[in-house]
């Protein structure tokens, strides 16, 4: 049986760097769910959908193909055949994700292939619901946040690192607003599964959390 490890959390809470560093550890497979919602998002931006239509949503991610791939322990998100990686990490992308992830019809798609993924490898997943709706088996779980101000400095590192002009303030009001969403939506909401263990990260370095959740798995 494959082992798995979920890991829930807000945006920007660090759960990537995290999950990528203790895969690596532990000879996992990672799997950023995000990275498919933002795929299925990125669908509907090229085919025009409007985004507040949830009706037009449903019916169109049916035609949307989402496959992930590792290349050199790398995943590539293709939609319909292209690598799209390098398309998905916009604000546009972003919000466009949080918007469409609400729809049920995505979410069934999308959770199929995670839960596939999960069956025949072990791996550290990340996403909002992986605890409590994907991987309710998991072996281990965990829920990570991190103060909203942290969160948004974070973002706000790795966005000017890549050249990006941004504003702190913006970029804390829009994490807060996401939060928001992905909190109170219907379907699947951001939640801590009752047998997660939580971890506040404000405080923690990146090495001090990979150990915490490596030493949480040798002692499971
Ligand atoms: O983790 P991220 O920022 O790449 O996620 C992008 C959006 O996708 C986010 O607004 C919430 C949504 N998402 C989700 O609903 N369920 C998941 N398992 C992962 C992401």
């Amino acid at each position: 049986m494959s082992y798995n490890i979920a890991l829930d959390g807000p945006a920007g809470a660090g759960k990537s760097t995290i999950a990528k560093r203790v895969a690596s550890e532990l000879k996992f497979i990672y799997v950023d769910t995000g990275a498919m919602y933002r795929a299925m998002a990125l669908y509907m931006l090229n085919e025009n959908v409007d985004l507040s239509d949830t009706k037009a949503i449903a019916e169109k991610c049916k035609s949307a193909e989402i496959e992930i791939r590792y290349t050199d322990g790398v995943q590539c998100v293709f939609l319909n055949g292209e690598n799209v990686n390098d398309k998905i990490r916009t604000p546009r992308v972003s919000d466009a994700a949080s918007k469409t992830s609400v729809v049920k019809e995505v979410r069934v798609i999308l959770v199929k292939l995670q839960q596939e993924l999960a069956a025949k490898t072990d791996v550290v997943m990340d996403g909002r619901d992986i605890g409590s709706k994907v991987l309710p088996n998991a072996q281990l779980k965990i829920y990570m946040t991190a103060s909203s101000r942290v969160r948004a400095e974070r973002r706000y590192k790795e966005l000017t690192e890549k050249g990006e002009k941004c504003e702190l303030d913006q970029i804390e009001a829009e994490i807060k607003e996401r939060d928001e969403r992905d909190m109170n939506r219907e379907e699947s909401p951001l939640v801590q599964a009752e047998d997660a263990i939580l971890l506040d990260t404000s405080d923690m370095t990146i090495d001090e959390v990979v150990e915490k959740i490596i030493s949480l798995k040798e002692t499971n």
